[in-house]
């Protein structure tokens, strides 16, 4: 399937697009380089739904403050998909929601995550801003 991902990049013409092939578990790590990363602004996840959870949690340590999650979440029944919408739910890191959609299934959907943008003050109040980004 990779090979299709590499000609549509191909036919779009651009050239700052890298083609990283492997389990997404493990090769996601190797964008990160100590601290010194360029962070993400998005991020777009629609791999194997029962490490759901794990990608979520390495794509957001990628991303850089209001930056974007958009999660492929289509099937409750599976055990992954559950675990990331427990998580989120106590995930004071990020404001998510759930978008379905419908299509040729007759159900799909997505999750919308974005990475807020938390100032610590002092060691009593913590502010939280994020914008909607358009
Ligand atoms: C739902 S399909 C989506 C593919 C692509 N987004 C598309 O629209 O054509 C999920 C893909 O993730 C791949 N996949 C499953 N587990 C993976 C993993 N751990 N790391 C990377 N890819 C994985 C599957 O082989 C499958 O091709």
């Amino acid at each position: 399937m990779y090979q299709v991902a590499e000609e549509n990049v191909k036919n779009a013409g651009v050239s700052n697009v890298r083609v990283i092939v492997g389990d997404a578990v493990t090769t996601i790590k190797s964008l990160r380089h100590g601290d010194s990363f360029e962070p993400f602004d998005l991020a777009f996840i629609d791999a194997d739904k029962e490490n759901n959870l794990n990608h979520f949690r390495e794509a957001k340590s990628l991303l850089r403050q209001c930056g974007v999650i958009v999660d492929n979440v289509t099937d409750l029944s599976v055990e992954g998909v559950r675990n990331l919408l427990e998580a989120l739910k106590e995930d004071r890191e990020t404001d998510a929601t759930n978008i379905a959609t419908v299509g040729e299934k007759g159900y799909d959907g997505l999750i919308c995550a974005v990475k807020l943008w938390i100032r610590q003050f002092d060691h009593k109040y913590t502010c939280i801003v994020y914008q909607l980004l358009l």
